[in-house]
């Protein structure tokens, strides 16, 4: 089998052949096309190829390396031989050895002495105890692209001849069509499993809205009730208040009764404006102004917040679709969080830029940060660090972005700052149809 294959595989590049060896050349495709074509794991298809090359060849071991363009290195994708094992825990970068050479240059290399060659890498052998002799490595390219290098070691009979540079190079461009299927079959199924949990997270925000719906109308009745009857203690407190003399250690209850009346009240209103909130109108969003116009808006409130505000914006039109002024509440109360945080001054950075199908709006401080157990609690009604607060800021925002189909993210340290980063879709397409109901453009 051997010497068949290897004269069918020889008629592949021979030109001298192209008319006598026709009929082999067909064959030897054929054969190959089989092996790769064998399986649909990846890894079948690779090492049924080396196997069928360390065969016609006579070779002791083969590897596939493959390009990991994040770290520029070379990965073994696989590695036959009595080694392979060990020496797939090892990368190389590129450049370094037989193999990197031939990422970088592009070009075969047909080493005879490996010792004789300065590209050569020690240290694989080194690590698995292999000795390496002689070296015939290809490059594995898909469209002019490399996606890898492919190289067989140690022929037994003679040295690596031209022949086994041409059968090589007829693997190479069959491996590299099998790797680039794989690499589209992956991808097709990474999406798959996206969507799946897309739609997990969708079930999981939907079933939250829900809660938060309920929850809503839950306080909008607790708030109706209790909202007169405090107004009716305040009211009692401050009339107590002025029958005692500042000095009267009655005084110092009744102004407790009035601090704790004046939070309930505040929080009773917040109740009511939470559970008031509207759905969002979506019209043309212009970025730019949305986040000029909060800034400035939360400005006017608080003259002088006692902090710097630096802006970092892209340049042109950005629009996306959204609720101009359910956006702004939404930074506002990110904003008005930030200052609580700098009490002793500090930095405000607001950045927004679009990235992909959607636009990140970052919003980060340089405050006391947030601990580390408090981070799952944040975006629940009613959890606040702070005596005179509702807690119902970041539950607003999360509703108001959640509801533009969007995602809130928060990354905090202690003592050194926290950054949230809303994200939210820029194309019509990517909301849900319920929620462009209703929506108009400009
Ligand atoms: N920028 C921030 N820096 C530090 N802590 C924050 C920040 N934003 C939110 N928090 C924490 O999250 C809690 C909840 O925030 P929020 O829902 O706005 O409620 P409130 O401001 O009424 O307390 C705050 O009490 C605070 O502990
Ligand atoms: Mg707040």
């Amino acid at each position: 089998m051997t010497s068949k294959n290897r004269d069918l595989f020889i008629s592949l590049y021979n030109k001298s052949s192209m008319f006598k060896g026709r009929k082999n050349e067909i064959k030897g495709l054929a054969r190959l096309s089989t092996l790769v074509n064998s399986s649909l794991d990846i890894m079948d298809v690779l090492n049924n190829a080396m196997k069928y090359v360390e065969e016609l060849m006579d070779a002791e071991a083969s590897s596939i390396f493959e390009v990991d363009y994040d770290r520029n290195e070379l990965f073994f994708r696989l590695a036959r031989g009595k080694e392979g094992n060990k020496a797939r825990q090892t990368r190389l970068s590129m450049g370094e050895g037989i193999a990197g050479q031939v990422a970088v240059e592009g070009k075969p290399l047909l080493v005879q002495d490996v010792y004789r060659n300065k590209h050569f890498a020690r240290r694989i052998d080194k690590h698995t105890g292999f000795k390496t002799r002689s070296i015939i490595c290809v490059p594995i390219k898909h469209k002019g692209r490399l996606i890898g290098v492919l190289e067989v070691l140690n022929k037994r009979c003679g040295p690596f001849n031209e022949e086994d540079l041409g059968i090589l190079t007829v693997v190479s461009n069959q491996v590299g069509i099998a790797m680039e299927n794989a690499r589209l079959y992956q991808r097709l199924q990474e999406k798959f499993t996206l969507t799946a949990d897309e739609l997990k997270k969708t079930q999981q925000k939907l079933i939250q809205s829900e809660r938060l719906a309920d929850l809503g109308r839950l306080s909008q009745g607790v708030a109706h009730e209790v909202r007169n009857r405090i107004t009716c203690i305040g009211g009692f407190a401050r009339r107590l208040r002025q029958k005692f003399s500042a000095e009267d250690p009655a005084c110092k209850y009744v102004d407790i009764i009035l601090k704790e009346t004046g939070r309930l009240e505040k929080v009773v209103l917040d109740v009511e404006a939470y559970s008031n909130l509207r759905k969002p109108m979506f019209r043309e969003v212009n970025l730019e102004k949305l986040i000029k116009k909060a800034v400035e808006g939360w400005l006017q409130s608080r003259p002088d917040p006692g902090i710097q505000v630096h802006l970092d914006l892209p340049d042109g039109e950005i629009t996306f679709p959204g609720d101009n002024s359910l956006l702004s509440l939404a930074l506002a109360n990110l904003f008005e969080n930030a200052r609580v945080a700098m009490r002793e001054g500090g930095r405000l950075s607001i950045s927004a830029q679009p990235k992909g199908r959607e636009i990140i709006i970052t919003v980060a401080d340089t405050g006391s940060g947030i601990a580390q157990e408090d981070i799952p609690h944040i975006f629940d009604p009613f959890f606040s660090s702070k005596p005179q607060a509702s807690g119902l800021g970041l539950t607003t925002v999360h509703r108001i972005v959640t509801e533009h189909n969007g995602d809130i993210t928060v990354k905090s340290t202690p003592r050194q700052g926290t950054e949230f980063k809303i994200h939210l879709p820029i194309f019509p397409d990517d909301m849900q149809m319920s929620e462009l109901e209703g929506s108009q453009t400009q």
